[in-house]
């Protein structure tokens, strides 16, 4: 199976050398495929295995969104609210990171060479992805999984990915020559930065959130900063998992809403000062910097 896996990433490989590609600002360059920019061997590898293995099921919640848009934050909420039986003093998201308990497809499932099984997981399967929505398996589509879009300011969006690449790069790789901010941010206006073009991104998840309002709901970071309760209400009811009257009145909204704030999760351990990593170089630590809106 392994030497399957590995037959099958080769052909990817052959297929990335042949693709357009442009100087990034992490240490990886980044490579044009069906008209976004991906890391190659970090993320393309995946999202191609991806398109290729993953099967959704009608009951599984995919996030989605640009890097830096808040899925780090989505990921807690989405966890909370479709396991409302954890205790708030033990709760997972206390000692896990919440890129553990909702993990990457293209990331932590389909791993270079190393196809996981996602059938293994616990009902419903809850996935996030940075996948154009143009470029998703078929099956998120037709399985009419439910989707949520988490969209944030390209400005913020941009600042705090230079941030994070500043971050990851020193720990990947010290030798890289420099890219300037003033470079990047050409860059990313043109469409050249990962997972780019940012704009395309937006548009294509929101042109489908309009066609299918039911399947695909579009939140924005900045409306979910300044009103939280109403958002997480709207995205239970969305997930159809809808809080009760009785979970209401118990708390249980302003319990995920402290539990999943900025201020608690950048504050534990695990997400401030232990070693563990998403992927080799990639501290949970560097998903939480300020967590501001206009930054
Ligand atoms: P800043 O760099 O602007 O602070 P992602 O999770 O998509 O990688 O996005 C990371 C951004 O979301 C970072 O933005 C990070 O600080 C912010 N963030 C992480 N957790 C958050 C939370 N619980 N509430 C609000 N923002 C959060």
């Amino acid at each position: 199976e392994e030497e399957e896996d590995e037959r099958i990433y080769q052909k990817y490989m052959d297929l990335i050398s042949t693709l357009p590609t442009e100087r990034g600002c992490t240490s990886d360059h980044i490579t044009l495929y069906q008209g976004f920019w991906h890391l190659p061997t970090s993320s393309l590898l995946g999202v191609m295995a991806v398109q290729q293995h993953f099967k959704a099921r009608s009951t599984n919640i995919l996030l989605a969104s640009t890097p830096k848009s808040g899925t780090t934050w989505m990921n807690a909420l989405i966890f909370s609210i479709v396991n409302p039986l954890y205790d708030f003093s033990t709760h997972p998201l206390l000692t896990h990171n919440s890129h553990e308990c909702v993990p990457m497809l293209e990331i932590s499932i389909y791993k270079t060479s190393q196809i996981a099984n996602p059938d293994v997981l616990p009902s419903p399967r809850l996935f996030s992805t940075h996948i154009p929505y143009s470029s998703l398996p078929k099956s998120t589509i037709d399985s009419n999984c439910r989707i949520v879009y988490i969209c944030r300011n390209p400005k913020d969006v941009f600042v705090s990915f230079w941030h994070f690449a500043d971050v990851i790069q020193i720990k990947l790789n010290k030798d890289q020559p420099v890219i300037s901010l003033e470079e990047t941010f050409q860059m990313f206006c043109k469409g050249a930065s990962p997972w780019g073009p940012y704009w395309d991104h937006v548009l294509g998840y929101w042109k489908a959130s309009l066609e299918w309002p039911k399947r695909i709901l579009f939140l924005k970071y900045e409306v979910l900063r300044s009103n939280t309760s109403v958002c997480l209400k709207k995205l239970a009811q969305h997930l159809e998992y809808p809080f009760s009257l009785e979970e209401e009145k118990q708390g249980v909204v302003e319990k995920i809403l402290e539990l999943c704030s900025f201020e608690n999760l950048s504050n534990l351990e695990v997400n401030k000062s232990s070693d563990k990593e998403l992927v080799p170089g990639v501290k949970f630590s560097a998903f939480f910097r300020k967590g501001q809106v206009g930054d």
